[in-house]
């Protein structure tokens, strides 16, 4: 009888394994393009959330046909052309951490705790007959333990929020995790950013708001057990709708409206 070769057991088990580790680099990288697909309709189910236009009835595509991605500077509060950014390829987050499109923030400038801040940012513009019906802005800063990702939809005065949707954190489910919860994103609705004075007058409870008349309008229920990660978004809301995040843009806009 030959002699076996010692070796096979280990030849084959070799062979096994590189076999089995290209199939799955294989499907890695074949899914990938899905993944993209199914990551870019998530984000713009979240944005139909946030301005209540989800209707579970209709396409993804067929509710977001009267929504308008634009890039502004956020700086200036104006719009970007197409040909100097175009929004289909833009990656706003990373853009962030390059030399020439993003910039360190300074202890002061940084409340929402984000460490460096974009030049360009993506809008969302929801259109009827030619007018801004509401506009919706991605936001995000630091909650307890993780950077949370939301988009807040306004109302044309720029001020009246339409509805928040949170789609992105890492929270303490049954905690902070709450932000994802619908009802408390429902009773954002129809809150007011800014005072009469042009002011950030947007505070957040602990536990639930007792608030009255004007004061009402203005505030927001904290999530109980949850204080950290409620104040964490109260930052990110100041930030966000401040002088160093879209407050330009937001007195752009306002002239636009009222210009007709
Ligand atoms: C395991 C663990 C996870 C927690 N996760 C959160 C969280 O996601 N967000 C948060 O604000 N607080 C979280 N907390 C609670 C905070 O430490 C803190 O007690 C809480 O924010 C205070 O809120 P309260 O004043 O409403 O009770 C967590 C605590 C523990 C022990």
């Amino acid at each position: 009888m030959a002699d076996e070769n010692p070796l096979k057991p280990f030849y084959s088990v070799l062979i096994l394994a590189f076999v089995c580790s290209a199939l799955v680099a294989g499907a890695a990288v074949g899914l990938r393009p899905m993944q993209e697909i199914n990551r870019i309709l998530d984000q713009k189910k979240h944005i139909l959330y946030a301005a209540g236009l989800f209707d579970s009835s209709k396409s993804i595509e067929e509710m977001f046909a009267p929504i308008q991605t634009r890039i502004i500077d956020l700086a200036t509060g104006h719009f970007v052309p197409k040909d100097v950014i175009d929004p289909a390829t833009f990656n706003q987050t990373k853009s962030a951490f390059t030399t020439e499109l993003g910039r360190s923030l300074t202890t002061e400038e940084d409340i929402a705790k984000l460490k460096r801040l974009e030049k360009y940012s993506v809008v969302y513009l929801v259109k009827k007959n030619g007018t801004t019906e509401q506009v919706i802005l991605p936001v995000r800063g630091k909650g307890l333990w993780s950077t949370m990702y939301a988009y807040v939809a306004l109302a044309a005065d720029m001020s009246t929020i339409k509805g928040v949707s949170f789609y992105e954190h890492g929270e303490t489910p049954g905690l902070g995790g709450e932000i994802e919860n619908k009802r408390w994103q429902d009773s954002w609705r129809e809150k007011r950013i800014y005072s009469d004075t042009d002011k950030i007058a947007l505070t957040f409870a602990k536990g639930d708001s007792s608030a009255s008349g004007e004061a009402a309008l203005h505030e927001i229920d904290g999530l109980s057990g949850a204080t950290l990660t409620t104040k964490g978004v109260d930052n990110l809301m100041e930030f966000w709708f401040g002088d160093h995040g879209f407050k330009p843009f937001i007195t752009t806009m306002k002239k636009e409206n009222s210009n007709g």
